[in-house]
């Protein structure tokens, strides 16, 4: 789906998928500098980052494995609970591995603090993160976060992965949801 197929729900456009692209291939090319000679285990965070974790993962040009974990930290509004339950934990054994955490978007930050923390006590040998959007008020959250692909606003945004109640995470580009759709 194209952001013009969804005009009427937009305020308006912040990326085009030709825009995320470009950023995607410019931290997969820091990634492969930072990882020459390792095998990075990519865990991707369910549902948002399957659009991240397909671009980021073929677009990099080092061997990586792929594993993922489904967390829930928001209901079905667009605001952040702050209570981070597993619902599909990895699959792998984290222990020696070098771990990069792909993620959509990190607003609160409460989803990957607690993430970080939860995989570092597994015995991985590093663990970083790669978030595709950061949003301001994560700044207030002790989260060292490796790879920030975009420095957004503060507003509710949707598309690449980003849904609204399991909507428009089919859209290629990302925009801002127009409130009358959620109010
Ligand atoms: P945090 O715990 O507040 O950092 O929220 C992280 C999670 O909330 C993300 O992984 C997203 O799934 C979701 N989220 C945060 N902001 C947005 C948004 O603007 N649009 C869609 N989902 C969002
Ligand atoms: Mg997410």
């Amino acid at each position: 789906m194209e952001l013009s197929d969804i005009e009427a729900d937009l305020t308006s456009v912040l990326y085009t998928e030709e825009q995320i692209h470009d950023k995607i291939a410019e931290v997969a090319r820091q990634v492969e500098a930072d990882y020459a000679g390792r095998e990075p285990l990519l865990v991707g965070v369910l549902k948002g980052a399957v659009m991240v974790m397909a671009d980021f993962s073929r677009e990099l040009k080092l061997a990586a494995s792929m594993d993922w974990m489904a967390v829930s930290s928001y209901g079905s509004g667009t605001k952040s609970s702050g209570v981070v339950r597993i619902l599909k934990d990895l699959d792998s054994d984290l222990h020696g591995r070098d771990v990069i955490i792909v993620e959509d978007i990190i607003d609160s930050g409460l989803t990957l603090s607690w993430l970080l923390e939860n995989l570092q006590k597994r015995g991985a040998a590093s663990v970083e993160i790669f978030a595709l959007f950061r949003k301001p008020a994560a700044a207030k959250v002790a989260v060292d976060v490796r790879y920030v692909g975009f420095e957004i606003p503060n507003d509710f945004v949707i598309g690449y992965g980003l849904d609204y109640d399991e909507k428009y995470r089919n859209l290629r580009g990302v925009g801002v949801l127009a409130p009358h759709v959620y109010s």
